[in-house]
């Protein structure tokens, strides 16, 4: 048995915001528009987004301070800044950043009673503001997830979601927003996509649907990603890694991330890795591990990318970081503990696990 379920309603293509207004106008008055503090401003998405809702007759409030990694302060300072104005919806304009907190602060603003550590008891809230997701970096995928990724206040990254109250109910993709993104960044969120795709390609909760997306968004990011690698400003190419990234968002939305997310997340947070380079770091062993139980998909993907360590070579990923014993200690033990591991395959025991941090660690 599996089910189908993503509700998100999305408009692909230039000047897509213009052209979706009418959808926009049917959420109501008033926006909440967060984002963060330069990119929006300078890939001309934050000036498209302020003249159409002119246009419509809505009114706006903004928040254009939205970190990378946001974290469980950061949602309390948003709450607690608009708590006492009524909204209609929110929108969250950017990369993960600023969407994952659109989700929190949607659920917050409509549930005043709630604190952001109840964002994990999903049974605790039924109701959420509108989202609307206008990613500005082709990786995350979280425009058309139910996830949001938020660092709680022992510096750790935790996943909430809510089956149905934060998925976006709008998202614009316009890939023009991307031909400015450095090449590190195209990069690491290319790569974030990549491991979306991958890794709910070969989990246990993959379906029919999610590998029909899965298979198109890896040969999709095969072929484009080092093309916006090398040119930047290719248009088309651009579309391709949008449509790819949004296409693994959705093969999450049914599979959920594995183990290779969970492995990253104390890179991010603690070495400043880049989520999509802290992620795909792992990538390698989730295939290899996948191939007793899913030879014919872990053939797939190896073919399609000429071998998974090959490919991330070829695109430049090289992380090292600094690791000392007792963080080894701590986020094996973490690591060993995450729920991602009930969908992964093969076999990551603490010896393995650790073995994947000393391999990124520098001697
Ligand atoms: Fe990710």
């Amino acid at each position: 048995m599996w089910q189908y379920f993503m509700p998100t309603r999305v408009y692909f293509g230039e000047r897509c915001v213009e052209q979706g207004k009418d959808a926009l106008k049917s959420l109501g008055k008033r926006a909440l528009v967060l984002t963060g503090k330069r990119s929006s401003k300078e890939n001309g998405s934050l000036d498209d987004l302020m003249k159409v809702l002119a246009q419509i007759g809505v009114e706006m409030e903004l928040f254009d301070d939205v970190e990378e990694n946001p974290t469980f302060n950061l949602v309390r300072t948003i709450v607690s800044e608009f708590a006492q104005e009524s909204f209609d919806f929110v929108v969250g304009l950017g990369g993960g950043s600023p969407m994952d907190t659109a989700k929190a602060v949607a659920v917050l603003l409509k549930n005043p009673s709630l604190k952001v550590e109840d964002l994990y008891d999903p049974s605790k809230y039924s109701e959420a503001l509108p989202i609307v997701a206008i990613p500005t970096t082709a990786g995350t995928g979280s425009e058309v997830t139910q996830y949001s990724v938020l660092t709680d206040d022992a510096g750790f990254k935790r996943g909430f979601s809510h089956p149905v109250l934060t998925f976006p109910k709008l998202a614009f993709l316009d890939a023009r927003y991307t031909l400015k993104l450095s090449e590190s960044l195209t990069r690491s969120t290319g790569l974030d996509a990549l491991c979306h795709s991958v890794e709910g390609f070969l989990s246990k909760r993959a379906t029919p649907i999610s590998d029909l997306y899965a298979k198109k968004s890896i040969e999709l990011i095969v072929e484009n990603l080092p093309i916006v690698l090398k040119q930047p400003e290719n248009l088309r190419a651009r579309e391709n890694m949008l449509l790819a990234s949004c296409l693994a968002g959705m093969v999450i939305s049914q599979t959920s991330t594995t183990v290779a997310h969970a492995l990253g997340y104390p890179l991010t947070t603690f070495k400043n890795i880049r989520h999509g380079e802290a992620t795909a770091a792992f990538l390698d062993v989730v295939v290899e591990q996948a191939s007793m139980e899913v030879p014919e998909k872990v053939e797939f993907v190896n073919s399609i990318l000429g071998g998974v360590s090959n490919f991330l070579k070829l695109v430049g990923l090289n992380v090292r970081v600094e690791i000392n014993e007792e963080e080894l200690e701590v986020w094996t033990k973490r690591a060993k503990n995450v729920p991602h591991l009930q969908w992964t395959r093969g076999n990551f025991t603490e010896e393995l696990i650790k073995y994947l941090y000393e391999r990124v660690k520098i001697h």
